[in-house]
């Protein structure tokens, strides 16, 4: 079979990485894709946005499933009208895929099947914001309703900070996403990312693993698409992954269907664990990036199956073997991100650094030209290690990340430190 992935992150590499491994594959197409996915699949110039030419180019090339990595396509209905046309997909449906697209919707879905998830309260002009955070008081947490690359989210130490982020929100900061926002209680915990697969009916835990999302060591500074990451999360333990489960993902499944939007593909819910146990911050619709670079090297099992079982609607038949070994990555992006940062500076000795048997160097943001790698974005490298140990496999990644020879690019050096300090103490 030939499948196409769609997407350019690191998060789509390593989902092609294994889609690669599977015996089930004749040729693997990435549509765009990065510099690193060039020696396992053909990547194509094609938008996600233009939905008659993705669907030109599975008649063309005989596609038989296609995987989409990113939210934006999902929200777009992509997977609506490759299912429309009878080509197999995972991912969601616009219709599922607003749990990520409006947080609104997800908030009022909570409510009404009593899933754990902090108070709020939904407002579309500021006043009335205004008024609720001055009678709640801060830290309060504001957001966009609609998506904002990650940005969309600002805890208020202040009233006036509340403020000020309610102001930018319906000044246009985020243009459409925000022309509603939510505002919530600030929750205090650990937080964990909880994966499972789900073809609407059945579902299939997919692993966990805890990112780091602040762009300092220490988890200071501006947020982040996520600058590293590791799995399992040593907080899921089997309590509380029982509970997630049965008080958070079943309750959203049967809602999601009783709604007429049955959600089919994976479900990423972003967890705060507080002393009353797991409450939901939020839902993503697809694989976080980096979290999925950890699960996938993870995974023994072959993907393509377990991934077709999503949409063929038979995940009750599947199961998924995972090592016992525990997976850590670190992020090198780009001095100045997440704010602007130089492009085209050339990466070295990137084969040297990724040699040994349990590292893989996943890309995002690259290129390659005449058989050199340069950075083309913020987030640019994942070093990716397995071992024993969350420690062990730290030490490797920065063992690995430290020859690779790019003096343009920067890395927090604490990634794991939590899950660290609980294998040390
Ligand atoms: P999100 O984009 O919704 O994942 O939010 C970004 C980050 O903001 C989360 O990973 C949390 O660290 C934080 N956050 C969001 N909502 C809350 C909340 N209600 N209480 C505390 N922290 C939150
Ligand atoms: N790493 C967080 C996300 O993918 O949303």
């Amino acid at each position: 079979m030939n499948i196409l992935v769609i997407g350019s992150g690191g998060r789509e590499h390593s989902l092609s990485w294994k889609i690669a491994q599977s015996d089930l594959l004749d040729t693997l197409y990435v549509a765009p894709g990065n510099g690193g996915m060039t020696d396992i699949a053909i990547c194509v110039d094609l938008s996600a946005s233009d939905h008659d030419a993705v669907v030109s180019f599975c008649r063309e090339k005989d596609i038989g499933f296609v995987v989409i990595g990113p939210e934006a396509p999902l929200v777009d209905g992509l997977s609506d009208r490759l299912q429309s046309e009878d080509i197999k997909t995972f991912g969601p449906s616009a219709d599922a895929a607003i749990l990520e697209g409006s947080k609104g919707f997800t908030k009022d879905l909570c409510a009404k099947y009593n899933i754990p998830t902090a108070a709020y309260a939904r407002f579309s002009e500021a006043a009335g914001a205004k008024t609720f955070v001055a009678d709640k008081g801060a830290p309060i947490v504001i957001k966009a309703d609609g998506l904002a690359a990650g940005k969309g989210v600002i805890i208020a130490e202040t009233i006036d900070e509340a403020n000020a982020a309610i102001d930018d929100i319906f000044g246009g900061q985020f243009g459409e996403a925000g022309a509603e926002l939510v505002v919530e209680e600030f929750l205090e915990g650990e937080e964990a990312s909880f994966f499972v697969l789900t073809d609407g009916e059945s579902i299939l835990p997919f692993g966990t693993a805890q990112d780091h999302k602040r762009v300092g060591e220490g988890d200071v500074g501006l947020n982040t698409g996520g600058m590293g990451a590791y799995s399992p999360a040593p907080v899921m333990d089997e309590t509380i992954t029982q509970r997630t489960i049965e008080e958070i993902i079943l309750p959203t499944v049967k809602g999601m269907a009783a709604e007429g939007r049955p959600f089919k593909g994976v479900l990423f819910a972003g967890l705060m664990i507080t002393d009353k146990g797991p409450e939901l911050i939020e839902y993503n619709v697809r694989f976080g990036d980096p979290e999925c670079q950890c699960l996938m090297v993870r995974l023994t099992s072959d993907i393509v199956p377990i991934l077709m079982a999503c949409a063929d609607g038979t995940l009750n038949q599947i199961d998924a073997e995972w090592s016992d070994n525990v997976s850590l990555n670190v992020v090198m992006a780009a001095k100045g991100y997440p704010g602007s940062y130089e492009k085209n500076t050339e990466i070295k000795n990137l084969d040297q650094a990724g040699s040994s048997d349990n590292m893989v160097i996943f890309h995002a943001g690259t290129k390659k030209e005449n058989e050199k790698i340069f950075a083309t974005g913020g987030r640019v490298l994942n070093v990716t290690a397995m071992a024993p140990s969350v420690t062990a496999a730290k030490n490797d990644a920065y063992a690995a990340l430290d020859q690779i020879d790019w003096p343009q690019g920067f890395c927090r050096r604490d990634i794991g430190w939590r899950a660290v300090e609980r294998e040390n103490s």
